[in-house]
């Protein structure tokens, strides 16, 4: 039986439109453990980057799967755009994804509860999340704000290069065949286009209290 004091979130949305920081916002706020699944797909595509593999081969891609665990999650070049595109390209192989489910379910299965984030977490990692939420903007605002992160980085960039990399992402990651980014059917939808980040929070945080119940 599962326990209904039990607090899972799913936070699932498109590149750069601010579900990690609202996910990290909640985990911090119900002080429960987060888990960036993004991540997971950036750590094997650095790995599959560091072998030389190619992202066209999905052999090779789930190869680096296995070297996972040579990766240290919380490099930074696991945040760069190349390691991004890798990322979304890899992501879609079926055999990739496959191997990647039972850590993300375990994590999402954990008995005090947690957060995930990512693309798939409400249709298909946790499809029994307690609250479910996804986080959207605009294609351009994204843009820029992906584009003020990677200036901030001191990296020059356009940012119509920018939007037009995001473009090309979203349209990977909604038009794959496996576990493709769909907002689950239960999900509430917070589009942040016109929000700063405390009122995004806040928003996500009365999401949440309302699927408990508390609203
Ligand atoms: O959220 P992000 O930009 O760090 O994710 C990088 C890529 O990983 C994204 O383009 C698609 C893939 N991804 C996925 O397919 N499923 C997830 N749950 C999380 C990320």
């Amino acid at each position: 039986m599962q326990d209904p004091e039990r607090l899972l979130i799913a936070v699932d949305g498109p590149a750069a439109s601010g579900k990690g920081t609202i996910a990290r916002a909640l985990a911090r706020h119900y002080a429960l453990p987060h888990l960036d699944t993004g991540m997971l797909y950036r750590g094997v595509a650095l790995a599959l980057f560091r072998f030389g593999g190619d992202p066209g081969n999905a052999f090779e891609a789930r190869r680096a799967v296995d070297e996972l665990e040579t990766i240290d999650l919380s490099d930074e070049e696991l945040r760069s755009e190349v390691i991004g595109e890798i990322a979304s390209r890899v992501s879609a192989y079926p055999g990739v994804r496959e191997a990647l489910l039972k850590r993300q379910r375990d994590f999402a299965g954990q008995g005090g509860g947690a957060v995930l984030d990512g693309r798939d977490i409400g249709t298909v990692i946790a499809p029994h999340a307690t609250a479910k939420l996804f986080v959207t903007a605009s294609p351009e605002v994204r843009a820029e704000r992906r584009f003020r992160e990677i200036e901030r980085r001191g990296i020059k960039v356009h940012l119509e290069e920018v939007l037009a990399d995001i473009r090309a992402r979203d349209a990977r990651d909604a038009g794959r065949d496996n576990a493709p980014l769909v907002m689950a059917a239960d999900a509430t939808r917070l589009d942040t286009s016109d929000m700063g980040i405390e009122e995004a929070v806040e928003r996500a945080i009365a999401c949440v209290e309302a699927a408990r119940g508390n609203a």
